[in-house]
Order: structure tokens, then C-alpha cells, then sequence
């Protein structure tokens, strides 16, 4: 594990540029870092994920000009998506430039781009640009949001982890694409929200995969849609209804490995399980889920029950995860 001292982020960027993967921290969540213009390097973070090669990369920028180095045909929404969001938790799809290579994008013409804001990720791409980074998860688990939990996944199978604290967000970035001049598509809900962006973008639309299962055979805008993701080894069921309804299904389940998920300001005398909390608002619960369903495995989890969160502004991110982790098993009250 290094730490976030310039000597350590100074020997993490040169295991970067030979083309080493390291565990990287951002202010969405930890990702896997390699040279995104370096084929082996970017093949290495797919076989410690054990993702498949069809999913694309985001790369990640330190400054606005590199994108240019990155794309092209770059559209002029972008750049003011760019001044307004960047940099922070924003990834903007646009037609890529020949230098990247087909593993770094998933065998698409297009890369993600992203200009993140946490100190340390930042002065690793100022030493080491252009960075590919998936989050450091496992393919299918919950996102890392600690350098802890990039070691619970990946030990042994990279080179090192930048321990740079608990991210700050606990979401990934949001994803967009351009549907044409002053349109924007959200592939994936982050913490940059629909009304956020309208302030910018004149339409702004909300991709069917947010909120539907997109069958495997068919092509989804956003690769990453179509997998199982964010799954804890327990079974989880979103429960849409008041916390009486709850607690009287919770009840009605009991069983050895059931634990619920619910409010902090839930009435937890009330309840026939054992229990952890996610917060109130949006922001928190954003921050807390992912960490929430590996403690939840930790803890011996067979069965989790979750109050259903708030679906608007960043809530919408934290129900699309949850959606997955529970196979988009909802049971409404
Ligand atoms: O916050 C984040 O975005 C984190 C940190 C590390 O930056 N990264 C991250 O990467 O979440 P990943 O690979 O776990 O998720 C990227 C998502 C995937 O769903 C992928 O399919 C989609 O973005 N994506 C990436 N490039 C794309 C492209 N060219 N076209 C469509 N979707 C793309
Ligand atoms: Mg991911």
C-alpha cells in the first residue's frame, strides 16, 4: 500500500508509465489505473477485474487540451460541460482519436473522458497522462470507495494501492453522450444530476438502461449497462413502502441471514432483523451504499432488504445501483 505522499504518488505514476496497474483513488470511487495507450498495460487491468473486453475504459485527463489529444470531432457542448463540471464526477463520450487502442475502448469508436478532482488522482495524470480506469472492483461487486476495499479485491493481482482516503462521493462519475448539438443522453446517473446539466445542455434525456434491464444479446449504449454489477454475494430486494410495510415484510420473512438496509431516522426498534443504515439524504446514502454491501457480506448477509431510496437528482444513481445489485428484483408494498 503507498500512501499519498508526492515520493509515493511520484513511484505509482512510473509503475504507470511501465506499464503496471495500480489501485488509484478518486473522489467517485478507487479505480484500476494503467496507460491507457499502452494495449498490455489496459489488458492487465481487464484480467484482475476479470471484465469483459468488450467494455470500454473511461480515460482520464488533467487538463482540457489533452482531450483534444484524445478525440475528435469534439462538440461544442462539451467544452462547456467541461468549464461548468470538470474538474469532478462528469464522463463525456465522443468519437475517438486512432491513438487509442481498440482494448482501451472496448473495440468502440468512442472514448469516455473525464477530468477528475481528487488531489492525488490528479497529480498521478499530470506525471502519467492519459490514465484508463475502471472502478477497482471485481466485475460484478460493489464499487471500492476505500483503499481497503481495493485490497480486499485485487490483492496480488496488481502491482500496488494509493491509499487516498474514503471517496468522497462514493458514486461513479455520470456518463453521458452527445445525441447531437444541445441534446445530452445520461448512459449512468452519477453526482452530477439531470438538472445540473440542464442548466448547460438545452435537452437532456435519461437513457432507457438506467432504469430497465437491458437483455445481454441486445447492444446497449453504454456497455457496462447490460452486466450484473454492484452485487453483493448476499441476495438483495429493493422494499418500496412505508417502513411499517417494511417491518411487517421483514417479519413476515425472518429468517437466519436476512439484514435490512434502511434509514438512519427509521424507527429501528420496530424491526425483526438485524440492521445497518445508509443515511437520510441522497448525498449520504451516495456515499455510504457501496461500503454498506461488503460490510453487509462481511457481517454473514444471505438475504438484504433495502428501503428504497429516493429516485430524483442523485438519488436516481443511487437506485440504478441498487437496481442492479438486486437483479432489478423490486417488491412494492
Ligand atoms: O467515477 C468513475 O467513472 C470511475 C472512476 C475510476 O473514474 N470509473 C468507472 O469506470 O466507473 P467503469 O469502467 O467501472 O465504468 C465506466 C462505464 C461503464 O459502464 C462503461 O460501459 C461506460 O462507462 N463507458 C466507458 N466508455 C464508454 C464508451 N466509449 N461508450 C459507452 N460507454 C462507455
Ligand atoms: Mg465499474
Amino acid at each position: 500500500m503507498l500512501t499519498d505522499s508526492d515520493k509515493d504518488i511520484k513511484t505509482a505514476s512510473e509503475l504507470i508509465r511501465s506499464g503496471e496497474v495500480v489501485g488509484i483513488p478518486t473522489e467517485t470511487v478507487y479505480g484500476l489505473g494503467a496507460d491507457a495507450l499502452n494495449a498490455d498495460a489496459v489488458k492487465k487491468i481487464f484480467a484482475a477485474k476479470g471484465r469483459p473486453a468488450d467494455n470500454p475504459l473511461i480515460v482520464h485527463i488533467y487538463n482540457l487540451e489533452q482531450s483534444e489529444r484524445l478525440a475528435v470531432n469534439i462538440p461544442e457542448l462539451f467544452f462547456k460541460l467541461a468549464e461548468k463540471f470538470w474538474p469532478g464526477p462528469l464522463t463525456m463520450i465522443v468519437p475517438k482519436n486512432k491513438i487509442i487502442p481498440d482494448e482501451t475502448s472496448g473495440g468502440l469508436d468512442t472514448v469516455g473522458i473525464r477530468m477528475p478532482s481528487h488531489r492525488v488522482m490528479r497529480e498521478l495524470i499530470r506525471l502519467s497522462f492519459p490514465i484508463a480506469a475502471p472502478s477497482a472492483n471485481r466485475s460484478g461487486y460493489p464499487s471500492p470507495t476505500s483503499a481497503e476495499h481495493v485490497m480486499q479485491d485485487m490483492n496480488g493481482k496488481i502491482s500496488a494501492v494509493i491509499d487516498g482516503g474514503i471517496s468522497r462521493f462514493g458514486v461513479e462519475s455520470t456518463v453521458i453522450s452527445f445525441d447531437n448539438a444541445d441534446t445530452v443522453r445520461i448512459l449512468r446517473p452519477g453526482s452530477v444530476t439531470e438538472r445540473e446539466l440542464s442548466e448547460v445542455a438545452e435537452n437532456v434525456i435519461i437513457d432507457d438502461a438506467i432504469l430497465n434491464d437491458i437483455a445481454n444479446d441486445r447492444a446497449a449504449p453504454s456497455p457496462g449497462m447490460k452486466y450484473k454489477h454492484y452485487s453483493p454475494e448476499a441476495d438483495v430486494k429493493i422494499i418500496e413502502g412505508s417502513f411499517d410495510e417494511f417491518a411487517g415484510y421483514a417479519d413476515s420473512l425472518k429468517k437466519d441471514g436476512l439484514y435490512c438496509l434502511i434509514f438512519d431516522n427509521d424507527d429501528k426498534s420496530k424491526l425483526p432483523c438485524s440492521f445497518m443504515t445508509y443515511g437520510n439524504d441522497s448525498d449520504t446514502q451516495a456515499h455510504s451504499l457501496f461500503s454498506r454491501l461488503r460490510e453487509l457480506d462481511k457481517a454473514g448477509a444471505k438475504e438484504i432488504l433495502v428501503r428504497s431510496p429516493q429516485k430524483d437528482g442523485v438519488g436516481l444513481a443511487v437506485y440504478n445501483r441498487l437496481l442492479r445489485a438486486a437483479g432489478f428484483e423490486v417488491i412494492k408494498l
